[in-house]
């Protein structure tokens, strides 16, 4: 016997405003095919003015709980993954815990960028095993348009903003890979890959937020290989391969990455859950929007395995095997 972190509920927010490729092609040198062709995307969500990450995390995670069928009284700990945070502090999770009117638990931020589902998830999973929480909702939000220079058509056509939230519960099970929930977990990182893709600003730097920079076909190179590397290493741990794959549900970053990716791995397209046409690049939100899109699309079912894979800035990157 052992226990397992098991996803009892999903959901996600999206802010209201959708901005299509054609917004771009009045005020840079782009146009709607070169985004199309070179990333997949199609829109992006883009927060109001005064609309903060914590606002969108807020939405999800009652999104999530509603789908859990459990409220907030009920949850011991809250994880928020985010790179974008309302406030240098408090963390957005203490302002999560808030909003939903919970007064007990704990909550705090992690901060791994485009991979923070990921990282964020594990630590989730490692509370649950060792004990220290039962219920615990983890949390990807960004709002990745404050950070972004929107004079560089290199990177600021290819971000959005929005929340994904899951409720992972510890479930007793049978310790084999046929239990529900999540069976392994493969994080790295490696901070000599600092210059590919930061922010340059910082409080204790500049005393800005600053603007994201990016290296992009640097990181892609780095991304395909590393990505389909973590998945395989995850897989391998849980006592599974790629033919046991019902789903991956990848870090949306550029559909020719998640192409790449799934290719490397022999996985074919139809079983990869696809979102970055409607979202862009969400960094941390990304996998648990996917999730909860996946969900409400009818395709993931329980059962199915799933990997999540996700790189981004440090380098830092991973994957967490999951049965959903
Ligand atoms: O989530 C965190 C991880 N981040 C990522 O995974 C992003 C990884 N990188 C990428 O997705 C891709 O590298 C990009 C989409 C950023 C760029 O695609 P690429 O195929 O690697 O293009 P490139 O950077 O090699 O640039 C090719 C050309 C350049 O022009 P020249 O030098 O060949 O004349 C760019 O200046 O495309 C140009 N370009 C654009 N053209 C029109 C770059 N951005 C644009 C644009 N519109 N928005």
């Amino acid at each position: 016997m052992t226990i397992r972190a098991v996803v009892r509920g999903v959901g996600h927010y999206l802010p209201e405003r959708v901005v299509e490729n054609a917004e771009f092609e009045k005020t840079l040198d782009t146009t709607d095919e070169w985004i199309r062709t070179r990333t997949g995307i199609e829109r992006r969500h883009f927060a109001a003015e005064g609309e903060t990450t914590s606002q969108l995390a807020i939405k999800a995670a009652q999104a999530a709980l509603a789908d859990a069928g459990l409220t907030p009284d009920d949850i011991d700990a809250i994880v928020v993954a985010t790179s974008t945070p309302d406030f240098t502090f408090p963390s957005v999770a203490t302002m999560v815990q808030a909003g939903l009117g919970m007064t007990s638990g704990f909550a705090y931020d992690v901060q791994a960028v485009c991979a923070g589902f990921v990282f964020a998830l594990t630590n989730a999973n490692g509370m649950i095993l060792s004990g220290q929480a039962n219920r615990v909702l983890v949390i990807g939000a960004e709002t990745f348009s404050r950070i972004m220079d929107w004079t560089d058509r290199g990177t600021c056509v290819l971000f959005g903003d929005g929340a994904g939230a899951l409720v992972v519960e510890g479930v007793d099970a049978a310790g084999t890979p046929q239990d529900r929930g999540i069976l392994a977990v493969d994080l790295h990182s490696d901070g000599r890959f600092r210059d590919l893709l930061y922010v340059d600003g910082g409080v204790s730097s500049n005393g800005v937020a600053g603007h994201l920079r990016m290296q992009g076909n640097a990181v892609f190179k780095h991304a395909v290989q590393k990505l389909a590397e973590t998945a395989h290493a995850a897989l391998e741990k849980a006592g599974l391969g790629p033919e046991d794959v019902t789903w991956i549900v990848p870090h949306q970053a550029n559909l020719r990455i998640i192409t790449g990716t799934a290719g490397r791995m022999g996985v074919p397209m139809e079983r990869v859950i696809v979102t970055v046409q409607d979202h862009g690049n969400t960094s941390a939100a990304s996998i648990p929007l996917a999730l909860s899109v996946g969900k409400a699309r009818g395709q993931l079912k329980q059962g199915d395995l799933v990997v999540t894979e996700a790189i981004g800035g440090g380098l830092a990157w991973g994957s967490v095997v999951l049965r959903w």
